[in-house]
């Protein structure tokens, strides 16, 4: 096991914390003016994937010195415990084995002394087999007619990863298959996604690590019902029912055929499943072709992070960035801007892959930490986002870094459309780091025939303090396989900072302690009586909303 070091305790953080008092006041406008290397100096490729982390408020020795703090906490021990299985999962007793899943390259990976690659390889031949019969129309529904719309019933972990990608891979998308997720428990969700869809030809695929979650099992039951009024016969539930679960006797109750189960581990996160028999949807939407390319992708990422230098590691660069911006600069939060509308979900996938892993004041050891953890993650595709909260990204009282991501081709070449889009990207992370001086404001009002008392009074307002650090991230075309290593990547950085800062990742009891109570006060909301054992708030709250329904 890799050691538990409180980041702070380390010679380097120390240095780091002496080094942060000596830059944090230079800008990068100058570090880009004395140094004409500087892009070279910090960009870094991947296949076709180039990460630009030139705009951020480091120096080589920044680099170095976060390195050093990686080495000292011990991470590439820790990157090693993970790809060979150890426990690093220890509150769960489980190995953390999401690259299992993807690894194409099929050497051994062993849990508790056994490999766990047949039963990886059993599992991708069945969803192999399945979506393919699905795709090509061979899977027929009760009344004999082929399926043509798959609706996945998951939450968390079961849902944001299929809906992210089947988003992200639409260019790929086969004609004949069309996907719904549901996941709120709020009726709303399941009501309208059955008012669009065809018993006879729909397939419902019930995503759950557990198959207990309430809010997936109400829809299922929900989902079930409005499938037996139409087809009447239960007989016909193993046409249009699969299960995606760890949890065999579960699905085997609610009434599915464990021949229709596809199985995964405990070994494998939820909010890291995406690549497991959860995917079930995204080979059904895209094929399983562009399934495989996925986790090809990912495999590829994963070979990255574990065999190259810390300091050329796409997924360690981003991590210790992170870091140097959370834990130095106070920065709260972290934005992720992608500049393409197929990855609108990227950001809300990778909040609960990021706050879920690293949202955690108890370390290792069991004790509260001093320093800070997880950020807010955050963010929406541009060029919408440019005109909603850029704002006060340039302008704001707070620091936020943040990843612009980009396609050089796009899938619908319009007119200029990705000309247009692409001089936006551009703009905005070369204002962001430039940003605006007096002189500058003063010369160009001028040269507009502004009124000198107009720009002494408006002048103010129009300076940009610039200096707001961004990462880069262009790649070729977002195609399954640059997908794939880019979630891979994203993953990765997580799993670094979990390091670093010394939590579990891998759990979330934070979770927990809601879905509880939500338990408990279920059958209060139906009872005849006056709510009274909680707190002042929460039984006036229960007890109006049960006087607003009489
Ligand atoms: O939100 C908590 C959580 O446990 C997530 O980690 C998980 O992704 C989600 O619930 C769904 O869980 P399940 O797949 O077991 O239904």
């Amino acid at each position: 096991m890799f050691p538990s070091i409180n980041p702070t305790t380390t010679q380097a953080w120390a240095k780091l914390t002496q080094h942060y008092a000596q830059i944090k006041d230079s800008h990068l406008k100058d570090a880009f003016a004395q140094d004409p290397q500087r892009f070279k100096t910090f960009s870094v490729t991947f296949e076709n994937i180039l990460l630009d982390y030139s705009k951020n408020r480091i120096t080589q020795e920044t680099r170095q010195l976060l390195v050093d703090l990686a080495q000292e906490c011990g991470l590439p021990a820790a990157i090693e415990a993970m790809f060979s299985g150890e426990e690093i999962n220890f509150t769960e007793s489980r190995s953390v084995l999401h690259v299992a899943l993807r690894n194409q390259a099929n050497t051994p990976v062993l849990v508790d002394g056994k490999d766990v690659m047949p039963e990886v390889n059993r599992v991708l031949a069945q969803v192999e087999k399945f979506s393919t019969a699905v795709v090509n129309g061979e899977w027929k529904g009760y009344t004999g007619q082929p399926i043509d719309t798959i609706v996945n019933i998951g939450i968390g972990g079961s849902d944001l990863g299929p809906v992210m990608v089947t988003e992200a891979l639409k260019a790929y998308q086969k004609p004949n298959i069309t996907t719904y997720f549901v996941s709120n428990v709020d009726g709303t969700h399941i009501a309208e996604t059955l008012k669009k869809i065809n018993p006879e030809t729909t397939l419902f695929m019930v995503a759950s690590k557990t198959f207990t979650t309430q809010e997936t099992m109400t829809n299922a039951h929900s989902a079930r019902s409005w499938f037996l009024e139409h087809a009447q016969d239960e007989e016909h539930i193993k046409k249009h029912f699969v299960a995606l679960s760890t949890n065999a006797s579960a699905v085997a109750e609610f009434g599915i055929d464990t021949q229709n189960m596809f199985a995964f581990w405990d070994w494998v996160g939820g909010r890291y499943s995406l690549w497991s028999a959860i995917g079930l949807s995204i080979a059904c939407t895209v094929g399983y072709e562009n399934f495989r390319e996925l986790l090809a992708g990912a495999h590829a990422m994963d070979n990255h992070f574990r065999k190259a230098p810390l300091e050329e590691n796409l997924p360690v660069l981003l991590g210790l960035l992170g870091i140097w911006y959370n834990n130095f600069f106070d920065a709260q939060s972290h934005a992720l801007l992608p500049y393409d509308q197929y990855m609108h979900r990227f950001a809300a996938y990778f909040q609960q892959g990021d706050m879920e892993s690293n949202g955690k004041y108890v370390d290792r050891n069991g004790q509260k930490v001093n320093y800070q953890t997880g950020p807010i993650i955050w963010g929406e595709p541009g060029t919408n986002g440019q005109h909603a909260f850029y704002q006060l990204i340039h302008q704001g009282t707070k620091l936020i870094p943040c990843d612009f991501l980009a396609p050089a081709i796009s899938h619908n070449p319009i007119g200029d459309h990705h000309p247009k889009l692409m001089a936006n990207f551009f703009a905005q992370t070369e204002a962001l780091m430039n940003g605006k001086t007096e002189a500058e404001v003063v010369e160009e009002m001028q040269n507009s025939g502004t009124s000198e008392e107009e720009i002494n009074s408006l002048k103010a307002f129009k300076v940009f303090e610039g200096n707001r650090p961004t990462n880069s991230i262009l790649f070729k075309q977002l195609d399954p396989r640059t997908l794939g290593s880019l979630l891979a990547m994203y993953e990765h950085k997580i799993f670094v900072q979990g390091v670093i800062w010394n939590v579990y990742s891998f759990d979330q009891w934070g979770v927990e302690l809601g879905k509880q109570l939500a338990k408990q006060i279920l059958p209060e909301l139906t009872s005849a009586t006056e709510v009274t054992g909680h707190d002042a708030s929460t039984n006036g709250l229960i007890n109006q909303f049960k006087a607003f329904r009489k």
